[in-house]
């Protein structure tokens, strides 16, 4: 694809530039990223839009043509006119009660969706702890017990559903969940779990209200959502971020001062 002269910056993180460009979305990945993860993403949005969710229509993967993008690979999206959840938040927090409501109650009617050509929660998170070797290999076998024990689990589970991958509309239509790089067929306490550990590492003060808000929405203990922090903690450590290696390996470890 080509990226024209008019395209304005939307975000920019250590692997990627992610521009609007006219009526598309474009996330630029850098050259270290593979081809497979970006035709990865597109199939998760394509299978998750085929099971009902509300999602931007994919229109291409290709490699950018020229420019200071030329050789990389690039996703372009429907441009979805609006702003994210997480910054009507920011611009109205006296309300926050409220949009904390909205977010339960549409991450819950994603997680009941079935997609069962998913990738499969239990394998990614297998794989993911497998690769940390900074953590303790008993904690490791610790934690790959704990997903043995997960049955089956075919529900559509986000993987980083958070208020900036929401987004409300100008035009007043249903919110659009973006950003679906993570999303598996799996169990919803587990993607509650991910999503209390991102509220800690991003927004600590709201991590508690969230895990409230979805034990009592969804009618599951808070034990059982906290018991996968630990595991979902030391997957999220093999994304290598190391600004979060720190907390991360707190997270993993407050429940393992024995070994
Ligand atoms: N289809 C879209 N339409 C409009 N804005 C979008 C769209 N997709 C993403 N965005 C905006 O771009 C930001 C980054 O995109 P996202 O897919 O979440 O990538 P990242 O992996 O960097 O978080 C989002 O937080 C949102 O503000
Ligand atoms: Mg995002």
């Amino acid at each position: 694809m080509k990226l024209s002269d008019s395209k304005i910056e939307v975000a920019r993180r250590h692997n990627k530039v992610v521009y609007q460009d006219g009526n598309r979305l474009v996330k630029v990945f850098n050259d270290r990223k593979p081809g497979s993860d970006v035709f990865n993403e597109a199939l998760n949005d394509a299978r998750v839009s085929e099971a009902g969710g509300r999602v931007p229509r994919v229109l291409e993967v290709s490699q950018v043509k020229e420019g200071e993008w030329e050789g990389s690979w690039a996703l372009a999206l429907e441009f979805i006119p609006g702003r994210t959840l997480e910054q009507v938040i920011d611009d109205d927090e006296d309300n926050i009660d409220e949009y904390f409501d909205q977010f339960v109650e549409l991450q819950l009617q994603v997680q009941s969706g079935t997609a069962p050509a998913l990738n499969r929660q239990k394998d990614k998170l297998r794989r993911m702890i497998n690769s940390v070797k900074s953590v303790d290999p008993s904690v490791r076998y610790d934690l790959q017990m704990r997903l043995d024990g997960l049955k089956g689990g075919t529900k559509v589970c986000h993987g980083d559903f958070v208020p900036s991958n929401i987004i409300i509309p100008d035009d007043g239509s249903e919110p659009y969940v973006v950003d679906w790089a993570h999303v598996t067929a799996g169990i919803p306490e587990v993607d509650a779990a991910q999503t209390y550990l991102l509220f800690k590492v991003e927004h600590p003060d709201s991590a508690e209200k969230y895990l409230s808000m979805y034990s009592k929405k969804s009618d599951t203990a808070k034990q059982v959502i906290m018991n996968w922090v630990p595991v979902v903690a030391a997957a999220e450590l093999a994304r290598g971020r190391r600004q979060r290696e720190k907390f991360l390996m707190s997270q993993v470890e407050v429940v393992f001062d024995y070994l």
